[in-house]
């Protein structure tokens, strides 16, 4: 593709595509949809979803993009030409376009941490303070509007100047760094006064609190953990090289992914319930929580920077991959130069960004079907487009190609190839979409007493 530089080695895209799962998914929305689904037992779903549906989409994802070497669009044009198939691929163009324009509201906080960080204005904060310092941020539309607008312009201009140098070299060395320092503050957390209670709450299952709504959250936060239903992965897909073992890649990414949000949670937990912050707060959950750890520990002022700051990067990294998908496919689809494809997005995603900012300030009470904008783009990509996405791409994959094309791509999973896939077969083209259907079902009351 003359338009998309690939990847210069295996651990670039291993750096890319990791650098897409790993991000605000991980570190903000990860502990928030665990404190608000009730802790431990959402958990043990998450993990059964990620190993059991999110892995085998993933992987199903990289077949597609790796076999045709085109967007979900024009992969799923060329793979079944003449049907409908490619209609997913525009529902993962809408997904996105929807993730970005909400994602940004809390890529912009992370903007407005890293400011207040250097300047010192959270330092020596109470819990009260941390909370009301959150509160009026969050609700100033000017000022979240204008680092929103920044975090959107910081993506496009990434995107815009070739996108695997820049994530190649930076991921490389960024991502390890954000893993010590969650590391750091998992020490710091976990030796503080009542850590047990929030360890408890992450690990000691209580499964009365599991019903429909805490399963489909699971699953769809499985899918918006590891990047999978919208596209990105089918085109990260399409630059690795032949001869690379997509299992490894999908697997050692998996992993990858759910530690950092597990060990995330590690962090946030003891802290939530150490200085009395409520485990089901909501967005603002670890914008306020970790502020408590970093004003209580010896170079706090530090740690809380570069904290903020990686954070930054991770939402960065995560973000320039979905604005990609939009742009591959403008480019692609639309003969669109890339220039006035980045520049129309952006404009797009600034406004459509708005009302999502907006829904923390002055339009909190506006809400449709009961949800706020911010909350109704996040249900709709979440919970409908990315679950709906990544079943179509396992059924794709089990169903609709060729096996021979699929096996193809299994060439280079070293010796274990032959045996492995069978087993990943009856995933993708049972087991995982059953499973799927089954959740959706239970989701719609089929299932109700
Ligand atoms: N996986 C990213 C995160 O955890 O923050 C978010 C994301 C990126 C979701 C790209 C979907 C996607 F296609």
């Amino acid at each position: 593709m003359k338009n998309r530089d690939g990847f210069s080695s295996k651990m670039g895209v291993i750096a890319a595509a990791a650098g897409s799962a790993i991000g605000l998914g991980n570190i903000w929305k990860f502990p928030y949809v665990t404190g608000t689904n009730g802790g431990s037992a959402f958990i043990i779903l998450y993990l059964v979803a990620v190993v059991l549906v999110g892995l085998p989409a993933m992987l199903s994802a990289f077949i597609i993009g790796r076999a045709t070497h085109r967007n979900a669009v024009g992969a799923l044009k060329d793979l079944a030409p003449g049907s409908k198939w490619h209609w997913v691929g525009q529902m993962g163009i809408l997904g996105a376009f929807l993730l970005l324009a909400f994602y940004s509201t809390v890529g912009g906080w992370t903007l407005e941490y890293i400011y207040a960080s250097a300047a010192g204005e959270l330092s020596g904060l109470d819990t009260e303070s941390l909370k009301t310092f959150n509160s009026q941020f969050i609700a100033d539309s000017t000022l979240s509007i204008f680092w929103q607008a920044i975090f959107i312009i910081a993506t496009g201009w990434i995107v815009f100047f070739g996108v695997q140098k820049g994530i190649e070299r930076y991921s490389k060395i960024l991502m390890p760094m954000l893993f010590v320092i969650i590391i750091v503050l998992d020490i710091r957390a976990l030796t503080l006064d009542g850590a047990s209670k929030g360890i408890e709450f992450l690990f000691n299952p209580d499964f009365s609190k599991i019903d429909r709504n805490v399963i489909l959250n699971a699953m769809g936060q499985a899918f918006f953990s590891l990047s999978v239903g919208l596209g990105t992965m089918v085109i990260y897909g399409s630059y690795i090289k032949k001869s690379e073992n997509l299992g490894g890649i999908a697997s050692q990414i998996s992993v990858a992914d759910t530690l950092i949000a597990l060990l995330a949670g590690v962090a946030i937990f003891p802290a939530v319930f150490a200085y009395n912050i409520d485990p089901g707060a909501g967005p603002g959950l670890i914008f306020v929580a970790l502020p408590n750890i970093f004003s209580q520990m010896p170079g706090g002022y530090f740690f809380s920077l570069i904290f903020f700051i990686l954070l930054g990067v991770a939402a960065l990294t995560s973000s320039i991959s979905i604005l990609e998908t939009l742009v591959a496919y403008c480019v692609e689809e639309f003969k669109l130069k890339r220039k006035s494809a980045v520049f129309t997005m952006m404009s797009l995603l600034v406004i459509a960004g708005i009302p999502c900012t907006l829904s923390f300030g002055p339009w909190a009470d506006h809400t449709v079907f009961g949800k706020t904008v911010f909350d109704l783009f996040d249900f709709t990509v979440s919970n409908l487009i990315l679950p709906l996405g990544g079943l179509a791409l396992l059924v794709f994959c089990g169903w609709i190609m060729k096996t021979e094309t699929v096996k193809n791509e299994f060439t280079s999973f070293g010796k274990y190839g032959d045996a492995l896939f069978p087993m990943f077969y009856f995933l993708v083209r049972f087991f995982a979409p059953i499973a799927m259907v089954l959740v959706f079902l239970n989701q719609l009351g089929v299932f109700a007493k």
